[in-house]
């Protein structure tokens, strides 16, 4: 069973080791719990007999802006849905907080995923690396 939960408590312990899995590193020390609390519209938890399986935070501009920054799923459990569930939530949540906007950007692969599964639209934008 996999459950979905908005604003779920969540640790920096398993939100390290979940990126790290995801993206193949080795996990590193990061306050996600402030980086949430101080910036963060919330966040959308996955969660199966395993543990943290699934996390997106929702950044946002305090307005109508909210971003979904790092969509992650746990590699056993990709291709069930869960990715489609916690943008869908995000979505749900940020519409309720009287966002007008949600933006995301990704690298090209992974259009499929955004454009046809979790409903977003094309659109020119950009990107400066600092
Ligand atoms: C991208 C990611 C969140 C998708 O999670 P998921 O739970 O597997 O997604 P879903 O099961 O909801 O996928 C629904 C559909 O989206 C598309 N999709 C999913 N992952 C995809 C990928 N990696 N590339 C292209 N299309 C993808 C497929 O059409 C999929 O349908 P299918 O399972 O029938 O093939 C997951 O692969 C992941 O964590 N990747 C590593 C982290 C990452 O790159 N995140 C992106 C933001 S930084």
């Amino acid at each position: 069973v996999i459950t979905h939960e908005w604003r779920g408590p969540v640790s920096n312990a398993e939100l390290s080791a979940l990126h790290a899995a995801a993206f193949g590193l080795p996990p590193r020390e990061h306050d996600w719990r402030a980086q949430l609390d101080g910036h963060s519209l919330g966040g959308v938890c996955a969660r199966d007999g395993g543990g943290l399986a699934g996390f997106v935070n929702v950044a946002w501009d305090g307005a109508s802006h909210a971003f979904v920054l790092d969509t992650i799923v746990a590699t056993r459990l990709r291709h069930r849905g869960a990715g489609t569930r916690l943008v869908a939530i995000a979505t749900r949540q940020a519409r309720a907080a009287g966002c007008a906007w949600l933006h995301v950007d990704f690298e090209a692969e992974l259009g499929p995923f955004h454009w046809d599964s979790c409903g977003f639209h094309p659109t020119t934008g950009g990107l400066i690396a600092l």
